[in-house]
């Protein structure tokens, strides 16, 4: 089944899915995010306050090359990261499929509300800038996407569907 990179919106469960996918198939996960943060000893929302967002998107598009080349693995991106044409042709280019995580925009609200670490929710219109990043956002994540999963179920649920779908 080759490499799997999940897309989707910040909280549509990119992480937990993606640990489990590897789980149910014996593959390597690697969370983009966390592997930036382990390389610049920085978490992202250090990254974003002292180099910048545009930093961060650099560092992102540096990284699909390295883990392009690590070996069968499941890859969480993410939530911007598929936005960039450059970083879905690099996926495409090295084979990898890309799978995007629909979840409810009321869901992605009530899972991100109390959310301290992400940097571009650090505001007091949270809701009302999700739904409408969300609006922004969606028609790229489905453009990037070779398949689209519903992401409204437990994280467990959504990773057997994508098994399934990916196993065909
Ligand atoms: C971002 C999503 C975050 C992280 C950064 C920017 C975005 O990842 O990369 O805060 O632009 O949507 P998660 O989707 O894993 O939260």
């Amino acid at each position: 089944m080759g490499t799997i990179a999940l897309c989707g919106f910040m909280g549509c469960g990119k992480t937990g899915v993606g640990r489990r996918i590897a789980r149910l198939t014996g593959k390597k996960f690697v969370d983009m995010d966390i592997y930036i943060e382990e390389k610049k000893g920085m978490s992202v929302k250090e990254i974003f306050d002292v180099f910048g967002e545009e930093h961060f998107r650099e560092l992102e598009t540096l990284v699909i090359e390295e883990l392009s080349l690590a070996g069968d693995s499941i890859i969480a991106t993410g939530g911007g990261t598929v936005l960039n044409p450059k970083n879905v042709e690099a996926f495409h280019k090295n084979g990898i499929k890309i799978i995007f995580i629909d979840a409810p925009l009321s869901a992605l609200q009530e899972r991100l509300k109390n959310d301290r670490r992400r940097p571009l929710l650090q505001r007091d219109d949270r809701r009302e800038f999700i739904a409408q990043l969300h609006k922004k956002r969606y028609p790229l994540y489905k453009a990037a996407a070779d398949i689209v999963i519903n992401g409204g179920a437990p994280a467990i649920v959504v990773a057997k569907n994508i098994v399934e779908v990916i196993k065909g």
